[in-house]
């Protein structure tokens, strides 16, 4: 394997919610080379910058995309412009040359921006509602290549949504045991 020069990891120094260190893990060494990951709902770029870093230091020609509408309103974090501030932590954390791509768009409509089996893992940390998950849901996994994975962040609030959606088929629970997070494969 061609393993690359790893950058330090920077995820300890952004503010955000990243328990899913081991499910990042996982996919990267399962997928295939030459992957096409996307992350939905990267806030100020925690989870993303362990993704990024991870994916390259495989050395598996791993293009690592972001989406984000920054519509986000939280308490726990004051801030006047959150897209400012994450575009600020991928230049100061040398990111950007890691970064493949970035849609500035709701989850809804970053789904078209990618052709149906196209994608060999998507990771899905926008939403606490399990309407809105539900319905995007079938879209993404139209994206995922056969063999490939769907996952997703907030078990503590989605389970119900995730286990409907995937009725009988294997769900594997990963991160916390509080808020667990969930990870398919697609055959
Ligand atoms: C819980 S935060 C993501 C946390 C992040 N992964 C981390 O490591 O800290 C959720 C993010 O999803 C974004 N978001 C909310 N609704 C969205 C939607 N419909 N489509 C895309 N992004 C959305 C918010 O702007 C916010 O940045």
């Amino acid at each position: 394997m061609n393993m690359q020069v790893k950058q330090p990891h920077v995820y300890k120094n952004i503010f955000g919610w990243f328990d899913f260190e081991d499910l990042y893990d996982y996919v990267i060494d399962k997928t295939e080379y030459n992957a096409h990951f996307v992350e939905v709902g990267v806030f100020l770029g925690k989870s993303l910058s362990y993704l990024l870093i991870e994916s390259a230091a495989s050395g598996k020609n791993i293009q690592v995309d972001g989406v984000d509408d920054f519509s986000v309103i939280t308490h726990e974090y004051k801030t006047k412009n959150l897209k400012e501030e994450f575009w600020q932590n991928v230049y100061q954390y040398k990111l950007d040359n890691l970064l493949n791509d970035f849609h500035e768009l709701p989850s809804n409509k970053a789904i078209h921006q990618y052709k149906k089996e196209s994608l060999d893992f998507v990771f899905l940390d926008y939403t606490l509602e399990s309407g809105m998950l539900l319905n995007d849901l079938p879209e993404w996994l139209r994206k995922i290549k056969p063999g490939g994975f769907l996952a997703g962040h907030d078990g503590q609030y989605l389970k119900h949504a995730v286990d409907r959606f995937f009725d009988k088929k294997e769900v594997v629970w990963m991160g916390s045991n509080e808020n667990p997070s969930w990870l398919f494969r697609k055959e």
